[in-house]
């Protein structure tokens, strides 16, 4: 997505490298640890925000308490580090003994390139994808705005669109990386979670009562009754999470600012960048890469 000029961005990711193996060599996975999968731009904010509610709900769900939610002050991604990145990049070994159990964290590895003991372990993995269409032209304003801030240059959508349907995306692939984790999650369901962001943008409800079942947090009928679900989606909305003070005008520890993870929130928002001509691009890539599968977007 950059211009040939290497950026800040591109020097903070090659930087970034290593860290990889430094978690594969040594992130020990728990049995209760659960670890949020997306590539980037799949709408892990969003996600974080929900697993985050629905593992701690039983702690902020006292009316009467006085104890401000987490994610009214701090960004999802403040209160769920990245294996990779938080974590293992800043330290080769980090302390993971002031984790809350169970342990939530977040990944954009692909299934192959995960740490050994995630399969050795009875950790669970909820995975989100998202439309390969949406998900580029996110991707594309993300990039657009970390160049502007550093003064760089985009490149020309229609370049990008090439290198996205080559393949050449930070985490490898789209078609790869939901592939890799479509078929563990038909091969092992009880440890694979496979969500996908249109779905829960249609129905909501249904799929984080999925996931609460799949994380061993099932809402129970009182909860339900007294809308303890409807009160973690709005509390997690777009129009709430984008508005709060943090998310406008906080910024993370790479520098990012937090508003750049909410932009529109929509499903389908591609064709305002994109010509008919080239969705099907990407819909021509998708059908030969995804034509085995099942899967469909
Ligand atoms: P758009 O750029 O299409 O608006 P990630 O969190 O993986 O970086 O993905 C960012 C995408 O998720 C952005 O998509 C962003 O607007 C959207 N998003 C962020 N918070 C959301 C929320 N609470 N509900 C729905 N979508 C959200």
């Amino acid at each position: 997505m950059q211009s040939s000029q290497p950026s800040q961005a591109c020097t903070d990711l090659i930087s970034s490298l290593p860290s990889d193996k430094a978690c594969q060599k040594h992130f020990q996975a728990h049995n209760f640890d659960i670890i949020l999968v997306t590539s980037p731009k799949f709408g892990t904010t969003w996600l974080k925000a929900i697993l985050f509610a629905l593992l701690n709900h039983a702690k902020y769900s006292d009316p009467n308490s006085e104890r401000c939610h987490p994610l009214q002050t701090r960004n999802p991604h403040d209160l769920v580090p990245y294996l990779e990145f938080q974590l293992y990049l800043q330290q080769e070994d980090p302390d993971h003994t002031t984790f809350a159990s169970p342990r939530f964290l977040a990944t954009h590895l692909p299934y192959s390139s995960l740490p050994q003991s995630t399969g050795d372990s009875n950790c669970k993995l909820v995975y989100l994808c998202r439309n390969p269409k949406d998900n580029f032209i996110s991707l594309w304003h993300f990039t657009k705005k970390m160049m502007l801030k550093e003064n760089g240059n985009q490149t020309p959508l229609p370049e990008c669109l090439d290198k996205f349907c080559q393949g050449l995306s930070m985490y490898g692939p789209h078609w790869d990386h939901v592939l890799g984790y479509h078929k563990m999650s038909l091969e092992m369901p009880e440890k694979v979670l496979f969500m996908k962001y249109e779905e829960m943008k249609e129905d909501p409800c249904v799929h984080v009562r999925r996931l609460a079942d799949f994380v061993g947090c099932p809402f129970s009928e009182e909860e339900l009754r007294g809308g303890t679900l409807e009160g973690i989606l709005r509390m997690c909305s777009f129009d709430n999470l984008s508005t709060l003070e943090v998310n406008k005008s906080g910024s993370r520890w790479t520098r990012v600012e937090n508003k750049s993870f909410f932009r529109r929130g929509e499903v389908g928002d591609w064709v305002n960048y994109m010509s008919a001509e080239m969705g099907e691009k990407i819909d021509g890539v998708m059908e030969e890469k995804l034509h085995d599968s099942g899967l469909k977007f």
